[in-house]
């Protein structure tokens, strides 16, 4: 039987910006149709500067919209904003200059792309592309931030020679590889992971006292949850080992249940080999020394509870790991947060360790939100503003599997 390409009739709503890279929204175009996709292409005016509508028509065979309103002698339809909105399965903007981010960042509505970014329900890829030091300015950074916290994905743009002469970061990446992440946003086709492996591990332990109580903490699992999700998403096989928590596994994601550290301990081991591994979970230090087998019944007087270190999943793991793994730890600190977190990411053998400060409003256990640092183990240091778990899920995985090694 004859495969389907893999963007067979998915409806692509392709926004196309004034920057000099504009010039490669042809070649997307083109490979976007070769995988069987509809690609619909909204021009801004200065975008039109760079490349004619004309050629982006030509290729994409339809008509290239630019204006919000019709024209004064003309009747026109001018909610196309709207319906354009609806048709779309995913709104992809390559490139995204400063001023289509700053004007997506703040909900502005002043030209046609701008207003169909506002109505548009589908997935929006925004894939930014301008100068180095333009991209490394800190409202560009706090805008794209904005975005991310909006929900929308944002690849990062590639490091090389750029259109000044200048060397750094900010060049549209290859139209294949927007459209992989394009692929692993609408969930159809290999995407950027595919073949890889990947084990998460999630929410708290449990170690039992007696029949009816335990000791554990407050950890939701939201975090490793979003992680597991964010890798399946990008093609990976994904193992999520996860103590009680009250969510749903996420789709495609081969979750294992546990209760202790001694169950999450096992669990791990068994599928040590993961190319990629996140551990997430708050796992429990210690376990009650003794498991009363029958209800301890309360008196009067204070009672004193023996407590037993539990296995250190990470340290053991890191005595059997192999460098081409990628080992990524968690730390959740209350005081000297840099200073415990890069002390695990030596002691652990990590790659990368991600901070959570739990003195920070908003970040850690039972919130949605996360305010993270991420420390690699050859000393780069990247500190994430607050968002939303699954962006911060999807940020980690673009420094550390993208950027990273
Ligand atoms: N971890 C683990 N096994 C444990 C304890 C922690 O695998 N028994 C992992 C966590 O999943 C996390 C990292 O180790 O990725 C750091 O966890 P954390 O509790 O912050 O560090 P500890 O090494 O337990 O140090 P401390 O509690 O003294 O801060």
């Amino acid at each position: 039987m004859h495969n389907r390409p893999s963007l067979y009739e998915r409806k692509i709503l392709l926004g196309v910006t004034g920057s000099i890279s504009a010039y490669k929204s042809c070649d997307l175009v083109r490979l976007l149709r070769k995988e069987g996709a509809q690609v619909q292409v909204v021009l801004t005016a200065d975008a039109a500067r760079f490349v004619a509508p004309l050629t982006l028509a030509t290729l994409s065979g339809r008509e290239v919209y630019t204006d919000l309103f019709p024209a004064a002698n003309e009747s026109g339809d001018w909610t196309r904003h709207v319906s354009l909105g609806l048709w779309a399965d995913a709104l992809l903007i390559a490139p995204a200059t400063a001023q289509t981010i700053a004007r997506m960042a703040h909900g502005f509505a002043d030209s046609l792309l701008a207003a169909t970014v506002l109505s548009a329900s589908c997935p929006v890829l925004v894939c930014p592309a301008m100068d180095r030091d333009m991209y490394q300015n800190a409202a560009i950074q706090a805008n794209l931030t904005t975005l991310k916290a909006h929900g929308h994905q944002v690849m990062p743009a590639d490091h090389g020679e750029l259109a000044s002469g200048l060397i750094g970061q900010g060049r549209l990446p290859a139209a294949e590889a927007i459209t992989d992440r394009l692929k692993s946003l609408l969930g159809v086709g290999p995407g950027p992971l595919s073949g890889k492996t990947a084990l998460v591990t999630a929410g708290p332990t449990r170690e039992p006292l007696d029949p009816v109580r335990v000791l554990t903490n407050p950890s939701t699992g939201t975090m490793g949850y979003a992680l597991a999700a964010a890798l399946a998403k990008r093609g990976a096989t994904v193992s999520l080992v996860s103590g009680p928590t009250a969510l749903d596994p996420p789709a495609g994601v081969q979750t294992t249940r546990v209760g202790t550290a001694a169950e999450m301990r096992d669990a791990v081991l068994a599928r040590r080999s993961a190319d990629i591994i996140f551990m997430a979970a708050a796992v429990s230090d210690y376990a009650p020394a003794h498991v009363s087998k029958q209800k301890r019944k309360k008196g009067k007087a204070p009672v004193s509870l023996a407590l037993h270190p539990t296995p250190d999943i990470l340290l053991e793991l890191a005595k059997v790991r192999s460098p081409s793994q990628i080992v990524v730890g968690f730390a959740m600190e209350t005081d000297r947060g840099e200073q415990q977190a890069r002390k695990k990411l030596s002691n652990k053998q990590l790659d990368w360790i991600v901070l959570n400060n739990l003195s920070d409003p908003g970040a850690g256990f039972g919130v949605h939100t996360n305010r993270v640092t991420v420390f690699s183990a050859d000393g780069a240091c990247r500190e994430l503003p607050l968002m939303d778990k699954r962006a911060v899920a999807e940020s980690l995985l673009d420094i550390i599997l993208v950027q990273g090694k």
